[in-house]
């Protein structure tokens, strides 16, 4: 059964840059109507407002969710209220597209998966990275078997002075779970093991750094709120993934770092029949994408044309559609933010130890080097 037929209405918590890409895309797109916003900037909150034609604006996001005349709902405030207004929107009856990372923690989203079960709504995450052009035809390459199996591939998001702000929620630990790892590392793990076709990660070795940051060096320029924060999370993070099935991944980000200025991020893998290499700085729309085949001496670089892509618009776009489809409402609930928190939680947890952390089968939650679960098939070594 589907409920298409009817316009949806829609809030938006939070007015950030992430907040407005969700209300430009409810603004967008048939069959639904952005009734609602909140956020605590009184200057913002008034010109979204005005820009948007929403006549009803909250400082507090729970005013939004008491409004009772709510369909879906868009997260996009600091990670560590995800998990408050996610589960009171879903109590509320309201279906819920939060902003990555889902959570500071794979316990708590995993409240947020079951508040969903519970309630019988939708929640998912905004993964707007996989959606971008040059991923999308990267995946459209390897579904067609121009690299052959995956097997190996070096992802990375880099900057050079990044740090979202220094002393703004960003850099506060309790606020946002971790630093770059957590917020544009996810991004990458989400894309990298969506072109591999969803392995399941079974360990995870990791470094973190933190001696930019902590120096008062690598802040990007923002208008962010300064909440006082001291410098609490690491400025660079490396993790070697192991995948069911033999693959690997290497994953590296930084917020800051000395290395060429800017931003950049994206992807090179070997495959069996072939490799791929995508390369986007500075947010270019489109990145450059290389698909490399032939044997020997006889060697083929194709250069791949992309479109810019959709991103958020498809995101918010493929969230309606799901929530149009109430028979299939338990599917969509967000269980592969979920594994996503997972391999990060396991990732921080490697570094503080420093020991290889394995990954038990989904839903069984981490497991380590000592323990006696016998669902785990792999060795760990420090
Ligand atoms: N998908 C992406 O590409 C992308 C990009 C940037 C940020 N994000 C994510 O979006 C989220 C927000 O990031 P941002 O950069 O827009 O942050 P931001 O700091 O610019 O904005 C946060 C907003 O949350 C609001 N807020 C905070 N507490 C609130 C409360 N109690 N009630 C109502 N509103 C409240 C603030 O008023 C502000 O408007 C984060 O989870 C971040 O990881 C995603």
């Amino acid at each position: 059964m589907t409920t298409a037929s009817k316009t949806l209405r829609a809030g938006v918590v939070g007015l950030g840059w992430a907040g407005q890409q969700h209300m430009d895309a409810y603004a967008k797109l048939p069959g639904v109507e952005l009734v609602a916003i909140a956020g605590m900037e009184d200057g913002p909150r008034a010109e979204l407002g005005e820009k948007y034609g929403v006549e009803r604006r909250y400082s507090d996001w729970r005013d939004l969710v008491a409004d009772g005349d709510l369909d879906v709902v868009s997260v996009a405030v600091p990670t560590f209220l995800h998990a408050p207004i996610t589960v009171g929107a879903l109590e509320a009856g309201i279906h819920v597209l939060s902003e990555k990372p889902i959570a500071r923690t794979a316990d708590e989203a995993r409240t947020m998966v079951d508040a969903a079960h519970r309630a019988g709504r939708v929640l998912e995450v905004a993964f707007n990275h996989r959606r971008r052009g040059d991923i999308e035809a990267l995946k459209a390459a390897i579904d067609d078997g121009q690299i052959g199996r995956p097997y190996h591939a070096r992802a990375v998001w880099l900057r050079r002075a990044g740090i979202p702000a220094l002393g703004s929620w960003f850099t506060n630990r309790e606020m946002a779970g971790g630093g770059p790892l957590i917020d544009i590392g996810v991004h990458v793990l989400d894309y990298a093991l969506h072109l591999f076709g969803e392995p399941q990660v079974t360990a995870v070795s990791a470094v973190t750094h933190s001696e930019l940051g902590a120096r008062g060096r690598g802040g990007a320029k923002s208008d962010k709120q300064h909440v006082g924060s001291a410098y609490e999370v690491e400025d660079l993070a490396s993790m070697l993934l192991r995948l069911e099935g033999g693959g690997s991944i290497v994953l590296e980000t930084s917020w800051a770092a000395y290395r060429p200025a800017g931003d950049e991020f994206g992807i090179t893998l070997y495959g069996t029949e072939g490799g791929a290499d995508l390369r986007v700085v500075d947010y270019a729309p489109a990145g450059e994408l290389t698909i490399f085949t032939g044997e020997g001496e006889e060697v083929e670089d194709i250069a791949v044309t992309a479109d810019a892509g959709r991103g958020h618009l498809a995101v918010v776009e493929t969230f309606l559609e799901h929530v149009a489809d109430e028979a299939n409402w338990s599917h969509w609930d967000g269980s592969l933010a979920l594994d996503r928190a997972r391999v990060i939680d396991a990732a921080y947890e490697s570094a503080r130890r420093g020991a290889e952390v394995r990954l038990s089968p989904a839903t069984t939650g981490l497991d380590d080097a000592g323990s006696t679960d016998t669902t785990s098939t792999e060795t760990t070594e420090a």
